[in-house]
């Protein structure tokens, strides 16, 4: 159960349900132990879900929202909940334990589990569960000062996006393209209007108003955008739910991100325009 630091990232994983060697049902190892069939469905079809939260001073954030919304996803897809509920709470805590993560995240997703290849649902594989930690700055992050720059992209997504599934393909793609464009984020934009980051919310800031896209299945449901609104509520500030184009966001005040690995993040740059 233990584990070596020969990658700047120490990890204890937590796998559950491997079927194909004779694991117990849930076991803490090191990240070369953890195996994965290669008959999982998260492999061959994506067709699994995750959640990420977020550790600061050794403590989970959200965690209660993060679990709710996994419940969500996993109801849409008619997946099984792959223990309980008390257990999967345990198990982040022990990750964090073993780790010693005092910042980061932790990951963890679900998958249909492993099965004879067939695009219909098996009937009776048991669910894959694994998790593991990240360790990283979130509220020390240099670019929380001097604010990062976006391009916009075309969203490839499909019409789901409300199900936070392992299906990261086009926003790869996003992220990829932002990097090689000199920036730090993609903003999806499908229609003429931005739907969300490509792994964050998205955000204007227009005459002391909070624009962001509101709730469909064109877009995720930000645990932290959750927690933006609360806070927002609290200190009086009016944040209007409608979709904005790429040229409204150009003309803006102020604009920014929210996820759970980076909070809120301040953007600098839009497409080249100074923000
Ligand atoms: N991504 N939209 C998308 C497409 C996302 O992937 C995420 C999070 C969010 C923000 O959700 P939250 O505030 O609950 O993190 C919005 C995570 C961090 C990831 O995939 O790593």
């Amino acid at each position: 159960f233990f584990f070596s630091s020969r990658r700047r990232i120490t990890r204890y994983i937590s796998v559950t349900g491997v079927q194909t060697c004779a694991l117990p049902i849930c076991a803490y190892l090191s990240e070369e132990q953890g195996t994965v069939s290669i008959f999982d469905r998260g492999f061959l079809f994506a067709d699994g879900v995750y959640e990420v939260t977020a550790v600061v001073g050794g403590r989970l954030v959200d965690y209660e929202p993060h679990m709710e919304r996994l419940e969500r996803s996993l109801r849409e897809l008619r997946l099984a909940w792959p223990c309980g509920k008390d257990e999967l709470r345990a198990m982040h805590l022990e990750l964090v334990r073993r780790n010693g993560l005092a910042e980061g995240l932790v990951y963890m997703q679900v998958t249909r589990g492993a099965a004879d290849r067939d695009f219909k649902f098996p009937k009776d594989a048991r669910p894959t569960l694994i998790a593991f930690t990240q360790a990283f700055s979130i509220l020390d992050n240099p670019n929380a000062t001097t604010g990062i720059k976006v391009v916009t992209v075309p969203d490839l997504r499909w019409k789901r996006r409300d199900i936070k599934t392992v299906m990261l393909l086009a926003p790869s793609l996003g992220k990829q393209e932002a990097y090689e464009r000199g920036a730090q984020e993609a903003w999806m934009v499908e229609d003429g209007f931005v739907t969300e980051g490509t792994s964050s919310n998205a955000y204007i800031v227009k005459d002391g108003k909070v624009i962001t896209r509101g709730l469909s299945n064109s877009i995720l449901a930000g645990c932290t955008r959750h927690s933006l609104f609360r806070l927002a509520r609290e200190r009086g500030i009016v944040i209007e739910e409608r979709a904005f184009t790429p040229d409204e966001a150009y003309g803006a005040d102020e604009a920014f991100l929210t996820s759970a690995s980076q909070f809120v993040m301040p953007i600098a740059e839009i497409d080249g325009r100074r923000i």
